[in-house]
């Protein structure tokens, strides 16, 4: 099979990228350093549940879509799409060591009139300042020889009304021929398209989305903190400020934050703005507020333990209930419950965790769920799946991060909220 689009990157964004160009009747390679993921795909085997395993298999056997190591795999695509993680490094600056290493392997590959469009999440600049002089080192031009574009994922995992296929595609192009390219191959896949000035526009347009929510759960869990001083349900505020039909947005308090996006892309900004000599105080500012709700929720733990229990978090025995980062799927990066967990332990309480997605997690196996052996049960992940009311009956006490009793953990001396 001779690949329209090769898609280096066969993760959260990648294969729902990859399932979006096959769905429209292209023909796609996903490249990956992963062997086992590799096989997996091929076998037909979904790693990634946004793209469950019986359609992936349907359009492996069909010759859609299929999955190599081998980067010279993209020789022949029309377009190569980059999806591949852009981290922190431990010193929380931009890691671009991932995208280098595979703009590394395209260059000597690259053809001339092929297109590039790095999908990653990432500061301004990175397409221009980073990849293309890269890229160019296979001695083809930007713009003239091949064309290059960015145009950010936006996909939110575990979603199923706003997907790749249907979510608008926001992108910009070194020049206005690589826009309109990059424009051309997306309308063939993608309900919207919505194309700007610049590579810059469209990685700033992501940023600018991630920061819009990093900065709003942190003005709610500031909220949070001193709803719980005044004695007042911060949920209950929030529920009835959602009832204004305009210029209002619903952000909910949480343990803090988690997953690859919020908490990390903001400091994309930070640290490109101070080549600006600008510091980014609202980004900043929001990461002290959100960074803190972890210490502040094991002290509302301890809390609930004094009061309701007469207990010490030393010795108690406690059930973290939902690890993952958000509701009902897997993926565990960067989720609050790692710190929250490493701070109760660190209080000398015992801690085991239950979660229907999540066998292992830090070093602990989920246990079977049985909320009634445990001196308190502490929410810090609202899967669906578990019933509310029936933990809040035989549970000992419930401290609810996630407001995920609603109003029934309400007043009955046994729930503790956020
Ligand atoms: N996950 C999300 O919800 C989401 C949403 C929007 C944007 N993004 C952004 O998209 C990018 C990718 O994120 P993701 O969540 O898909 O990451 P991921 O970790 O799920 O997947 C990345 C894949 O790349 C592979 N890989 C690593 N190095 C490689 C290399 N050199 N060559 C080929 N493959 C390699 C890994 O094996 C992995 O399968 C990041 O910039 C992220 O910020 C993520």
């Amino acid at each position: 099979m001779k690949p329209d689009v090769a898609v280096v990157g066969a993760g959260y964004v990648g294969m729902p990228l990859a399932r979006v160009f096959a769905d429209a009747g292209k023909n796609v390679v996903l490249i990956d350093v992963d062997r086992g993921v590799v096989d997996r795909i091929n076998r037909g085997e979904s790693h990634i549940p946004d793209v469950p395993s019986g359609e992936l298999k349907r359009l492996v056997d069909e010759g859609r879509v299929k999955a190599t190591t081998d980067y010279d795999a993209l020789r022949d695509a029309g377009a190569i799409l980059i999806a591949l993680p852009t981290p922190l490094s431990s010193q929380r600056e931009p890691d671009l060591s991932i995208l280098r290493f595979a703009a590394e392997q395209i260059a000597p590959r690259l053809r001339s009139g092929q297109l590039v469009i790095l999908e990653s999440t990432t500061y301004p600049g990175t397409t221009r300042e980073c990849l293309q002089p890269i890229l160019e080192r296979s001695g083809l031009e930007a713009g003239k020889d091949f064309h290059l574009a960015f145009s950010p994922e936006r996909v939110d995992p575990g979603r199923t009304d706003w997907t790749t296929h249907n979510t608008p595609k926001v992108l910009g192009g070194l020049t206005p021929a690589c826009t309109e390219r990059a424009a051309e191959l997306y309308r063939g896949a993608v309900e919207t398209v919505v194309p700007v000035s610049s590579p810059e526009a469209a990685e700033l347009t992501k940023l600018l989305e991630n920061i819009f929510r990093a900065v709003n759960i942190a003005l709610v869990n500031e909220l949070a903190q001193l709803c719980e001083r005044m004695d007042l349900d911060v949920w209950e505020i929030v529920e009835a400020a959602e009832t204004k039909p305009f210029g209002f947005m619903s952000f909910k308090p949480g343990p803090g934050l988690g997953g690859h996006c919020i908490p990390i892309d903001p400091f994309y900004l930070t640290w490109k703005a101070r080549e600006y000599d600008f510091y980014t105080e609202f980004i900043e500012l929001a990461g002290k507020v959100n960074a803190n709700m972890p210490y502040f929720c094991r002290s509302l733990i301890s809390q609930a333990l004094n009061h309701g229990a007469q207990k010490s978090l030393k010795g108690s025995r406690l059930l973290v209930l939902g690890v993952s980062y958000k509701a009902d799927i897997d993926d565990v990066r960067e989720s609050p419950a790692q710190k929250i967990i490493m701070l109760l332990r660190k209080a000398g309480a015992d801690v085991a965790y239950h979660d229907p997605h999540v066998p292992e997690f830090d070093g602990l196996r989920s246990v079977d769920y049985a909320p009634e052996e445990y001196d308190c049960v502490v929410i810090v992940t609202a899967h669906t799946s578990i019933d509310y009311d029936d933990l809040v009956g035989r549970a000992q006490l419930v401290v609810d991060l996630r407001n995920a009793t609603g109003r029934n953990g309400s007043g009955n001396g046994k729930v503790w909220k956020l």
